[in-house]
């Protein structure tokens, strides 16, 4: 099967012109590439995660790429043009945002904060305004208002799980395609791409482990105990 593209954590195969498939590796990164390593059985637990909740997603009305799964690790999807674009929901402050604006870690921000960044390890995914996006072709500003309120009705789904799992959702990243004229909710939804944590402890039970230099072995745990709640919802 013809591999299209690889990323730090996916390959991408042509199933056939209107699906692919996305195998998810073991690799764990941050820092843009800066730090990788790998833990065996990763890319099954992430596989997992992310079929489990666009199946929820699916469930509540929301278009995702989502097809099936071909085995554990490799997830059957709609073949979309992907737009290199990561569009960020914030409900409390932590991240990126607490280093770049006057933000204290653990704000509350109600409404929640929708932010765009370019795909682009080597400028460090720089932030993007509606003026950028539409200039470099990415998305106009009626797609980006769209995209904004496809977000946040995925925010609204994912908050009430997390919470049936006693966990708190601060944060998470999605991407989008186009098919025809729609816009779909593409790539994954995983630990590497949100934030959780236990709100009385304030254990964290996401990539910022990774980040934070914990032992793979930690990450791989959170991982597998995150997986192993939302199974039991
Ligand atoms: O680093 P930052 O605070 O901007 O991250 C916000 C959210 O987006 C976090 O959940 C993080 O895991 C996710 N993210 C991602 N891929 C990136 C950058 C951030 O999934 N390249």
């Amino acid at each position: 099967m013809e591999k299209i593209s690889e990323g730090k954590t996916k390959e991408v195969f042509l199933l056939d012109n209107d699906h692919v498939l996305l195998r998810f590796k073991d690799y764990v990164t941050a820092g843009d590439g800066a730090k990788a390593d790998i833990i065996d059985g990763k890319g099954v637990l992430n596989a997992q995660t992310s079929a489990l909740l666009f199946r929820l997603l699916e469930r509540e009305g929301i278009e995702t790429h989502y097809v099936g799964m071909k085995d554990e690790r490799t997830m059957i999807a709609k073949r979309l043009n992907m737009i290199p674009v990561e569009v960020v929901l914030r409900n409390y402050a932590t991240g990126s945002i607490v280093k770049r604006l006057p933000i204290k870690e653990g704000e509350i921000f109600d409404p929640p904060i929708v932010e765009f960044f370019l795909k682009d390890d080597a400028r460090h995914d720089p932030l993007l305004n509606y003026h950028h996006m539409r200039y470099l072709k990415l998305m106009n500003e009626e797609e980006a208002r769209y995209i904004e309120g496809i977000v946040q009705r995925v925010n609204a789904v994912l908050t009430k799980v997390v919470e049936r799992l006693n966990l708190v959702l601060y944060d998470f990243k999605l991407e989008f395609g186009r098919l025809g004229n729609k816009l779909l909710v593409g790539d994954e939804i995983t630990l590497d791409a949100m934030r959780v944590r236990e709100p009385q402890t304030q254990r964290i039970l996401d990539k910022d482990l990774y980040r934070r230099g914990y032992p793979l072995e930690h990450v791989k745990s959170a991982y597998e105990e995150f997986l192993g709640r939302l199974r039991n919802v």
